[in-house]
C-alpha cells in the first residue's frame, strides 16, 4: 500500500488523459475538487493546473484505498495510482478528460486542508465569493479554472510579445525601479533613502524619460516589459501597481509607430486565433469625440452622438439657448425601439448623465403618439424635427443632452456605453481596434487655470501647429493652446484604451516652449529634468514610441472589465493587499534610521 511518496512520481496532469490512453497504469497527483459517495462507490474530482480528472474508488477492488477516500475533504493534496478506463454510460461533455475515469487501486494523502473560506468550485460568476475574501485567500481564488487560465494567458501575451520584439530586431534593456519622479501626471510612489536621509528615490510611473535617454544613447530599438507605479484616483481598469510593454524607436515617424503597434497586438491576438485587421482603422481625436463623446470609442456598436445645434440655434428655452450662446452644443443618441421606456427609467438615465456633470437629460419618445420632456417647451413641429435630424423612427427613443462641450461629450458618451449594455447591444466574442490619432497636446485644467501636458510634456506638437504652439506661449496667447495637436496617438481595442504614445520632442527649443506652456519655470524643469534636458544637447535622433498596458490587453481579450482578475496578486480599488495587510506600519527604530517622523491625520469634528 502507497503511504510514503518516495519517488512516485506522476505519469499525468488531471487535464491530460483521452480515450485513447484506456487501459494505461497512471499515477495522478492533485487537490480534491469535489467528492461524492455512493456506499461501495467513492467518485472524486481531482484537480490540477490542467483540469479535472474523475477519479472512482470502489471497495469491492481496493478496500484499503475506498477506506482512506472516506476520510478526504475538498483542498487535500492526494496522489492516486490506478488504471484509466472508458467511463461507463453517459461521459461528460464538459471535461476534456469526460470520456475517461480513473479507476485508483492506492492512493496517498500529500497533504491536509482546512476547510476553505469560500467555495472554490463555482459554476459561472454568479455564485463567486466575495471579493475581498477572494483577495485574502488569493492563493486560493488563484487555484480556480477561470484564474488559472487568466494567469497563463497573461504569461502567453507577454512571450509573444517578447516573440515580436525581438523578431523585429528590438532590444530589452531593464531601467531602475529606484529613481526620480516621472512626469505622468499621477502622483509618485517615493522610498526615503536611509544613506541619505532626509531624500527619496519615486518609483517610475513609466520608464518614458530612460526610454527616450536609450535612443540618445544610441540602441535604436528599445522594448521593456516595465513595471509602473501611479499614485491616482483607482477605477475598475486601472491598478497603481501595473505593466506596460514599453517600446521606443529612433529615425522613426507615426506611420512607422502604428505599423508596430498593430503588428505587436496582431501578432498576440493570433496566439489566441483571433485575426484583427492588418491596418487598423484610424480616427483623429476631435473625431473620436465628436462622433462617440469619448478618446476611446467602442465600435461594436453604433449609436453615434447626433448634434442637433442647428436646430435648435434659434431656442428660446433657457437652457438651450443659455448652452448655445457659451459655445456649447445640445447633442443627442438615438436608442432603438424603446420609445416604450418607463418615466421611471428615463429619470435613471437622468441621474446616469448627471454623474457627468449633465443638468439634465431630456427625451423623446416616439411611440403611438410622439411624447417629450420638451414638448410643451419646444412644440411639436420643432420636436419633429429633432426626431429627423436624429435620424429616429417610430418605436425609437431619443436622449438629449445640453451644456458645455467636454460635458455633453462625456455624459452622452458614457450613457451610449451604459445604454448598449442595458441593452445587450454589445455583440460577444467580436474585437473592434481602432487607432486615434492627433490628440491635443495640452488639456485645460479648470481648477487651477492652466494647461497641463495632455499626454508628457515630451511629446512633440504636429508640425502644422507648430507656429500656432509658438505664437500661443511667445505672444503670450494662452487661449491659443488648446488648439494645438500633438503627434500623440492610442491603440483602442473594444472601447479600451490599450496602447498610447508619441513622437517625442527632439529639439531643445520646443521642449523649453513646452515646459513654458504648462508653467513650469526653467529652474524648476532644470531641477526635474536637468540631465534629461542636457542630454537632448548632445545629439538626440528623433525619435518616438507607445507603451501597452498589459492588463488592458488582457481585459479586452479576455472580455474581462475588472483589472484585478489579470493580475495575480493584484491591489484593492482602494490601494490595499488584503492578503498582506499591507500598506503596513513599520518600526520606530526602522523610522528613525531614515530619518522620518510620521504623524496622524486629525479628524476633528465640528460641534
Ligand atoms: P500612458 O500613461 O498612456 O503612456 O500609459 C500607457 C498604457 O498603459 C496602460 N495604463 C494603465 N494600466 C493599468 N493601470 C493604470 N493605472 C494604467 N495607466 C496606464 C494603458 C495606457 O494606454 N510613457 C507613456 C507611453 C509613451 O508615450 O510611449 C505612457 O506611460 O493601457
Amino acid at each position: 500500500m502507497l503511504d510514503t511518496l518516495g519517488e512516485l512520481e506522476r505519469t499525468h496532469t488531471c487535464g491530460e488523459l483521452r480515450i485513447g490512453d484506456v487501459g494505461q497504469k497512471v499515477v495522478l497527483m492533485g487537490w480534491v475538487a469535489k467528492k461524492r459517495d455512493f456506499g461501495p462507490l467513492t467518485f472524486i474530482d481531482l484537480r490540477d493546473r490542467d483540469g479535472i480528472t474523475q477519479v472512482v474508488l470502489n471497495e469491492a477492488d481496493t478496500s484499503g484505498a475506498h477506506a482512506k477516500a472516506k476520510g478526504l475533504r475538498g483542498e487535500f493534496v492526494i496522489a492516486v495510482k490506478g488504471k484509466t478506463v472508458e467511463r461507463e454510460g453517459t461521459h461528460n461533455p464538459k471535461l476534456a478528460t469526460g470520456d475517461i475515469e480513473v479507476h485508483a487501486d492506492e492512493i496517498l494523502i500529500l497533504n491536509e486542508a482546512k476547510v476553505p473560506p469560500f467555495q472554490l468550485e463555482v459554476a459561472g460568476n454568479e455564485n463567486l465569493a466575495d471579493e475581498s475574501a477572494r483577495l485574502k485567500y488569493r492563493y486560493l481564488d488563484l487555484r480556480r479554472a477561470e484564474m488559472q487560465n487568466n494567469i497563463r494567458t497573461r504569461a502567453k501575451v507577454v512571450t509573444a510579445i517578447r516573440e515580436y520584439m525581438d523578431g523585429a530586431g528590438f532590444t530589452e534593456i531593464e531601467t531602475p525601479i529606484l529613481l526620480k519622479s516621472t512626469p505622468e501626471g499621477a502622483r509618485d510612489f517615493i522610498v526615503p533613502s536611509r544613506i541619505h536621509a532626509g531624500k527619496f528615490f519615486a518609483l517610475p510611473q513609466s520608464p518614458q524619460i530612460l526610454k527616450q535617454l536609450t535612443m540618445i544613447a544610441g540602441f535604436d530599438k528599445y522594448y521593456q516589459i516595465a513595471r509602473c507605479f501611479r499614485d491616482e484616483d483607482l477605477r475598475a481598469d486601472r491598478q497603481p501597481e501595473f505593466t506596460q510593454l514599453d517600446v521606443e524607436m529612433s529615425f522613426t515617424n507615426r506611420e512607422q509607430v502604428y505599423r508596430l503597434m498593430q503588428g505587436t497586438f496582431n501578432h498576440v491576438y493570433k496566439k489566441f486565433d483571433i485575426e484583427l485587421p492588418e491596418a487598423w482603422p484610424r480616427m483623429t481625436h476631435a473625431e473620436a469625440i465628436r462622433r462617440y463623446g469619448s478618446d476611446k470609442p467602442d465600435l461594436r456598436f453604433e449609436m453615434e452622438l447626433i448634434d442637433l445645434s442647428g436646430d435648435l440655434a434659434d431656442t428660446d428655452f433657457g437652457p438651450f439657448a443659455e448652452a448655445l450662446k457659451a459655445n456649447g452644443t445640445i447633442k443627442c443618441i438615438v436608442v432603438k425601439g424603446r420609445a416604450d421606456y418607463s418615466r421611471k427609467q428615463t429619470d435613471e438615465l437622468q441621474e446616469f448623465v448627471k454623474r457627468y456633470g449633465a443638468g439634465a437629460l431630456a427625451w423623446i419618445k416616439l411611440g403611438d403618439e410622439t411624447t417629450s420632456s420638451l414638448l410643451k417647451v419646444l412644440g411639436e413641429e420643432k420636436i419633429a424635427q429633432l426626431a429627423a435630424t436624429a435620424a429616429a423612427e417610430k418605436g425609437d427613443a431619443v436622449l438629449i443632452v445640453a451644456g458645455r462641450k467636454s460635458v455633453v461629450a462625456a455624459s452622452l458618451g458614457a450613457l451610449r456605453l451604459e445604454v448598449a449594455k442595458r441593452e445587450n447591444l454589445i455583440p460577444e466574442n467580436v474585437y473592434k481596434p481602432l487607432i486615434v490619432t492627433e490628440f491635443p497636446l495640452f488639456e485645460y485644467n479648470d481648477a487651477e487655470d492652466h494647461y497641463d501636458a495632455a499626454h508628457h510634456p515630451f511629446t512633440a506638437p504636429m508640425d502644422e501647429d507648430l507656429e500656432q504652439f509658438r505664437e500661443a506661449v511667445e505672444g503670450d496667447k494662452r487661449e491659443l493652446l488648446g488648439g494645438v495637436r500633438a503627434k500623440a496617438y492610442d491603440a483602442v481595442i473594444n472601447g479600451i484604451e490599450v496602447a498610447g504614445g508619441s513622437i517625442r520632442i527632439h529639439q531643445r527649443d520646443v521642449q523649453a516652449l513646452n515646459f513654458k506652456a504648462i508653467g513650469l519655470t526653467q529652474e524648476k524643469a532644470r531641477e526635474r529634468f536637468g540631465f534629461f534636458l542636457e542630454a537632448l544637447e548632445y545629439g538626440t535622433p528623433p525619435h518616438g514610441g507607445f507603451a501597452a498596458g498589459i492588463e488592458r490587453t488582457l481585459m479586452a481579450l479576455l472580455h474581462n472589465d475588472n483589472i484585478r482578475d489579470l493580475i495575480a496578486f493584484p491591489k484593492t480599488a482602494s490601494a490595499q493587499d488584503l492578503m498582506m495587510d499591507s500598506p503596513g506600519e513599520v518600526d520606530e527604530a526602522q523610522l528613525k534610521e531614515l530619518g522620518i517622523k510620521t504623524f496622524t491625520r486629525e479628524t476633528r469634528s465640528i460641534h
